[in-house]
């Protein structure tokens, strides 16, 4: 026995807008989509009325041939749809489609892969697009028991995170027949494991790279050596001395200390504490201040 959340199980004993959409107005166009078939074991047929002006989807229904939660997923679909583009309502997947019922058994989640299959199929079928263009007949067949493509397997696993054959056998049926396609479905998931892997590397080295610091220009590190001993030249003064920014080569910063500080036994301190110190803080790790 399954173990279905009270919502499925709702949508289950009280489907929501099961049937099919026979009538439409002025302006209003009528689809469907089909996917499955009852040899299989799940059918779905999802109808759709849509505002031609608008693209806005008017009604959604759903005629389907599976279990509970085949039922209680295609009613989901359809409470999604209606109010929705038909861009808006593409963009769907089915991993919305599960979390609106509150999740499903994953030995079920095929249920909601067919749900957004047929959605795809019915707006494919409004827009005059050969289902022939279906991401199956896009990519290598990888599955012949099931005719599922890299394509689709591709999209299912980078959706919903999967990780094993197994899953992919939940989510698509691929691999679930004769089983001879279980070690090519692991290397396509390995594949994607590590393309993701890497492309989550560029993006967080790209992300580093733009909020890295960029280099100070010549004149920023000279305005700022200025801003230091102007910090520092009140307490100089207050012994009667001064200091003065004479050159800066590099990290190298080189400062005349006058008055009482040019002869003070005490200036070696002043200038690595007072001044290379904020002057490290600030411009590099690197600065090193010394008297001319
Ligand atoms: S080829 Fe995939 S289960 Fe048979």
């Amino acid at each position: 026995m399954w173990e279905y959340t009270d919502k499925v199980m709702e949508f289950f004993y009280n489907p929501r807008n099961q049937g099919t959409i026979t009538e439409k107005g002025e302006g209003q166009a009528i689809t469907t989509g089909e996917v499955g078939s009852i040899a299989c074991g799940d059918a779905l047929r999802l109808h759709l009325k849509i505002d031609e002006a608008t693209q806005v989807i008017l009604d959604a229904r759903f005629q389907t041939f599976g279990c509970a939660s085949a039922i209680a997923s295609s009613s989901a679909l359809t409470e999604l749809l209606v109010g929705k583009t038909l861009d808006e309502a593409l963009s769907l997947t089915n991993k919305q489609i599960a979390e609106f019922l509150g999740g499903l058994p994953e030995e079920k989640m095929h249920c909601s892969v067919m749900g957004q299959e047929a959605l795809e199929a019915a707006i494919f079928n409004y827009r005059g697009i050969p289902l022939d263009n279906h991401e199956d007949d896009e990519g290598a067949l990888i599955c012949r028991c099931f005719g599922v493509s890299d394509a689709r397997i591709r999209r299912i696993v980078l959706e919903n995170d999967l990780t094993t054959a197994e899953q992919v056998t939940n989510y698509v049926k691929a691999g679930g027949g004769c089983g001879s396609c279980l070690a090519d479905i692991d290397d396509l998931i390995a594949d994607i494991v590590t393309e993701k892997a890497t492309a989550v590397a560029v993006a967080t080295e790209v992300v580093k790279a733009k909020s890295a610091p960029k280099p100070l220009t010549n004149l920023q590190k000279i305005n700022l050596i200025q801003q230091v001993l102007e910090e520092v030249r009140p307490a100089l003064a207050q012994d009667g001395g001064d200091v003065e920014l004479f050159d800066v080569e590099g990290d190298l910063v080189k400062v005349i200390l006058k008055g009482a500080c040019g002869s003070c036994a005490s200036s070696t301190a002043t200038l690595k504490m007072m001044i290379e110190a904020r002057l490290r803080d600030r411009i590099s790790p690197e600065i090193t201040v010394i008297s001319v």
